[in-house]
């Protein structure tokens, strides 16, 4: 099967470092296979000269039936042992890979593929994958091993009557095949529809409260419904792929069985055969249905745990890495500009984010981007650290576009307190100097700043306290104020600020906006805010709808212009 056989070769790399375990393995399941023969090969001696007194020490025979499942119990030890250790350090190194690549991924994978969907194909299904890989893997060795050799001793003792059995392997071969596609297709079909039926999951977990309060339950029990059902087709038909290839097996040896049986009887009638070779030959045939049915079984779990292994090296080669060049600064002046940028984030579509953008802010220059919801603010501001690249257009940072940037490089520039605040289950101080080591009077500076400090005193552990799950211990303005703190101890030369103020009262807003306020000084800053008080004091505000520059200028000249921004303000000011 050589389409299997690539796809082994796909996944091999990722096993390289266990070479040597899967060699022991292999040998042995030699070692195993070869004891298997002598079973039957010990009946011939035992009836022919055991039983007629003739020569045979009383305990010889015993001993060899010990001896001999002595060895063969050690070697089926050795190949289970080394083979699961080659794979553990395979799914390691696998697993290890795909984190790697998830930091490293171009941002267009995380809107493709859900959390959950990743989720399960990095944690579970490597895992699983191995372990049915593993199992399968021993059972094809061994018995194909031993198929071998039981087939050699009985070519030995009798090849007329062994050519019998051999007529019938192509048959098995074709069956086998067969079934395999189909359960290989079905098996792809069940992970997607898993991950469906996940994906609901998940998303009804997160949202628990607001499905309650709209009632939605009935609604998103029939779409867990639809998935289970789904899922459960999937399953039970490939079960019957799985399930009818033991019997079509079956029948096939036992049919090779019965010809055997017929052909000794009547081979013995014309002399020669003695009792003890018929009983050898007969145990030998039994012995061949244990490997062959278990080898026609052992298709349905190496397509299913290649095709889980599979689904990792494709998260791995199939999603691009995030590009960049080679430039690098350790500290930019702040020089922005923006040239006739426009985002859509999907392709060849007509509504654009943003549309035919052009702004140039200077270094140390504060300048505050307001306009309607959905204008296109947050889109514009995830341009610079390159969260998304623009369809057109060009982004400099310091006169260098964007993409020549070293990706690493160019995201220290940036401080970024972004609207829907993400926090790490850690401490408070390590998710204030998050991928930085804790500097703990830094860190009580930044708290400080931003007025969380009183609120980090109260808790018994201080800023070593956890946090909960993304910050579940903390109410919202925390969560806010935390950000804030994470940016203030960042000390980038460039800030973004999307509504980093707008869940907190007015008093700690103007507190924590005079804290901004001293962090602004020598940073270029762009800030998003609704509430148009907190950025009187920028030196420059552009008004956006619809993605374009609707116009700018200082506060003051927009208000006396009368456009958006003076209607956007008086609407706010009225009361
Ligand atoms: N991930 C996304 N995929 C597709 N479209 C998006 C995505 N994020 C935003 N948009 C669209 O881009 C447009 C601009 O959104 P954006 O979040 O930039 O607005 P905004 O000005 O920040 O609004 P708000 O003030 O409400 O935060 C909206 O029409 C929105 O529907
Ligand atoms: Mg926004």
């Amino acid at each position: 099967m050589a389409s299997l056989l690539d796809r082994f070769a796909r996944v091999a790399p990722y096993f390289r470092d266990g070479r040597s375990g899967i060699v022991a393995a292999a040998a042995a399941a030699l070692v195993g296979a070869v004891t298997e023969p002598m079973i039957p090969a010990l009946m011939q001696p035992l009836l022919d000269r055991g039983f007629s007194g003739r020569g045979l020490p009383l305990w010889s025979i015993p001993l060899a039936i010990i001896a001999l499942f002595a060895v063969r119990g050690s070697a089926g030890f050795v190949a289970q042992y080394t083979l699961a250790w080659a794979a553990n350090r395979g799914v390691l190194e696998l697993r290890r890979a795909m984190f790697d690549h998830l930091m490293r991924a171009a941002p267009a994978l995380f809107g493709r593929q859900s959390a959950s969907n990743l989720t399960n194909t990095l944690v579970y299904e490597v895992q699983q994958g191995a372990t049915l890989l593993v199992s399968a893997l021993l059972t094809l060795a061994k018995d194909s091993l031993t198929l071998l050799a039981l087939l050699a001793y009985l070519m030995w003792l009798n090849w007329k009557l062994t050519l019998f059995v051999a007529v019938l392997f192509p048959a098995v071969a074709f069956v086998m095949r067969t079934l395999g596609k189909r359960l290989h297709k079905l098996t792809l079909a069940g992970q997607d529809a898993t991950d469906e039926l996940a994906y609901v999951v998940e998303e009804n977990v997160l949202a628990w409260r607001i499905v309650r309060l709209h009632d939605a339950a009935p609604a998103q029990a029939r779409r867990f419904a639809v998935s289970s059902a789904l899922l459960r087709r999937l399953m039970q038909k490939s079960t019957v792929a799985g399930a009818t290839m033991t019997p079509v097996t079956q029948l096939l040896s036992a049919i090779a069985l019965s010809a055997v049986i017929t052909v000794a009887l009547w081979q013995s009638g014309s002399g020669g055969a003695t009792v003890g070779s018929f009983v050898a030959f007969i145990t030998a045939m039994l012995m061949l249905v244990g490997p062959i049915k278990h080898l026609s079984d052992v298709m349905a779990p190496v397509t299913r745990g290649l095709a889980s292994i599979e689904r990792g090296v494709a998260l791995i080669e199939q999603s691009p890495a995030e590009s960049g060049c080679g430039f690098a600064v350790e500290r930019v002046r702040g020089d922005i500009e923006l040239r006739h940028v426009t985002l859509r984030y999907r392709e060849g579509e007509e509504a654009a984010a943003v549309l035919d953008f052009s702004l140039s802010v200077r270094a140390g220059e504060t300048v505050a981007l307001v306009g309607p919801s959905g204008a296109g603010k947050s889109s514009l501001v995830h341009l610079l650290p390159r969260f998304l690249d623009p369809s057109a257009g060009e982004v400099r940072l310091d006169g260098v576009p964007l993409p020549e940037w070293d990706i690493r490089a160019l995201r220290r520039q940036f401080a970024f307190v972004s609207q829907d605040v993400v926090l790490f289950n850690d401490s408070i101080a390590g998710n204030v100097a998050l991928g930085a080591e804790i500097d703990r009077e830094r860190v009580t500076a930044a708290l400080r700043a931003a007025h969380l400090l009183d609120f980090v005193a109260t808790l018994p552990q201080g800023m070593d306290s956890a946090i909960g799950h993304n910050g579940s211990e903390l109410s919202g303005g925390q969560r806010q104020r935390l950000a804030i703190a994470r940016a203030i101890y960042k000390d980038a030369p460039v800030l973004i600020l999307d509504e980093a103020t707008s869940a907190l009262d007015s008093e700690s807003e103007r507190a924590v906006q005079s804290a901004l306020d001293v962090l602004m000084q020598g940073r270029t800053t762009l800030v998003i805010a609704h509430r148009l008080s907190t950025i009187e004091h920028a030196d420059r505000v552009v008004a956006m709808d619809g993605g374009r520059v609707v116009e700018q200028g200082t506060h003051a000249e927009l208000l006396a212009r009368g456009g958006l921004y003076a209607r956007l303000h008086a609407m706010q000011f009225r009361s």
